[in-house]
């Protein structure tokens, strides 16, 4: 069998596919697994409950359950759920918004596929442009889907401000961020995937300015964020205007399943994204559309997010913290400062061996976490900080959080001190 070139950019195993693959194995494996890896969210029993209920009165309603299953949606995805949603933002953040801002995707992943193939790679003019990603680590699945031949990602190395215990904190280096012609786009996710950052609201007016003064698009990764599932343990304040593409998910609320992406932007960018999902879907899934459009009229998904969502997630990000200040008092660790999502960023300075290493000799222990390297794009080889780092979520079963955590205590402890596991 003969592959094309476009076969074998996905004939070999990236960092995302190891990340989907680990979670698939972790959940079959026979022996004892504590899963910190991958980006599932926590089984929250009151969250399930409102959206069990809110399908099974959708199932038992046979117009709705009828027009979910048999037909297909618009190219631009569910109308009626674009027209909830952008009242919400209307009425929460006040954005001039309406139906013709907002597009669905199958996932924020499709987004990503669309919006970065379609602001970087090649254009008419022979030039060739690159997503800056001002403030990495950044998320994994951002790097794989670029179809140009070209990397189609700058990284940037953020600056390290270290905090009082053991804490530190990645900063934009706006001095040095040098926006040109050669950038397409720039892309925070906020919060950060992998380390819970936020980045602050004075450095998102510095990038807001910067992007706004060369004519090129911020693109802000929200999945974490507001207003769902509001993952968000500090002072930020949301924005939106026309230079600006949000990127929303119905994923973590605790939907991942159901695979619903959401793109906030003007009606140029809509457009594109509505003709993708035609030529390469038809039309985009209407499960989570049919099934969440009731709790947006009714506001229950915002007193949702911040009445058990938000609490949820920060009580397990203390108990992960309280773990790490235990197990972990006398190794050489800091924390990235969580301020959002549901990981924690570990950075062991000095490791003597690769954080790639640390992670093959986790699994051995039954542990999954990701590797730090995977979140940087190629250009940053030779800085040893992306070999010091892993992410661990702690969405999971606190007793599975504290073992694996205690587990990867453990062995880091024998690196320190033997140079070997
Ligand atoms: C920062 C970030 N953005 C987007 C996504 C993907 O969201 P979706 O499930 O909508 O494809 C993830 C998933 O882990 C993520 O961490």
């Amino acid at each position: 069998m003969q592959f094309s070139s476009f076969a074998n950019r996905y004939r070999q195993s990236t960092g995302t596919v190891q990340l989907m693959e680990d979670l698939g194995k972790a959940t079959t494996a026979p022996g004892p697994i504590f899963q910190l890896g991958g980006g599932n969210p926590a089984h929250v029993p009151a969250v399930e409950n409102l959206l069990r209920q809110a399908m099974t009165d959708l199932i038992t309603d046979a117009t709705r359950f009828g027009r979910m299953v048999g037909e297909y949606d618009a190219p631009g995805g569910n109308v009626a759920f674009r027209e909830a949603l952008a009242d919400l933002l209307r009425d929460q953040f006040g954005w001039p918004l309406s139906v013709d801002n907002i597009a669905l995707t199958n996932g924020s992943q499709s987004s990503f596929g669309i919006l970065f193939n379609s602001f970087a790679g090649a254009f008419d003019d022979g030039s060739h442009k690159q997503v800056l990603l001002p403030l990495t680590p950044e998320y994994v699945g951002y790097f794989d889907v670029g179809l140009a031949e070209t990397p189609i990602f700058e990284g940037r190395r953020a600056d390290i401000e270290l905090l009082p215990d053991r804490q530190f904190k990645y900063r934009l280096d706006i001095d040095h961020l040098d926006l040109t012609s050669n950038h397409g786009a720039v892309c925070v996710s906020r919060p950060t995937n992998p380390t819970g950052n936020v980045i602050t609201d004075v450095e998102m007016a510095q990038l807001r300015t910067a992007c706004h003064d060369a004519g090129v698009p911020l693109i802000v990764d929200g999945a974490y964020g507001l207003p769902f599932p509001g993952m968000i343990y500090t002072e930020a304040t949301p924005f939106w205007d026309e230079n600006t593409i949000l990127l929303l998910s119905l994923s973590k609320l605790g939907l991942p399943g159901v695979r619903t992406g959401i793109v906030v932007a003007t009606p140029e960018v809509i457009q594109l994204i509505r003709n993708t999902n035609a030529i390469n879907n038809l039309a985009p899934s209407r499960v989570g559309p049919e099934l969440i459009t009731p709790l947006l009229h009714s506001r229950k998904l915002t007193a949702l997010c911040d009445e058990i969502i938000r609490p949820y997630y920060e009580k397990r990000l203390r108990h992960a913290l309280d773990v790490v200040n235990d197990a972990m008092a006398h190794l050489p660790v800091r924390v990235h400062k969580p301020e959002g999502a549901l990981f924690i960023w570990l950075w062991f300075k000095d490791l003597p061996v690769t954080s790639e290493v640390l992670y093959q000799q986790l699994i051995a222990d039954g542990v999954y976490v990701l590797a730090g390297h995977h979140f940087y794009p190629e250009l940053h080889e030779g800085w040893r900080h992306q070999h010091e780092c892993i992410r661990v979520n702690y969405a999971g079963d606190e007793a599975v959080v504290e073992k694996g955590l205690s587990l990867i205590a453990d062995l880091v402890t024998r690196l320190y001190e033997t140079g070997k596991p």
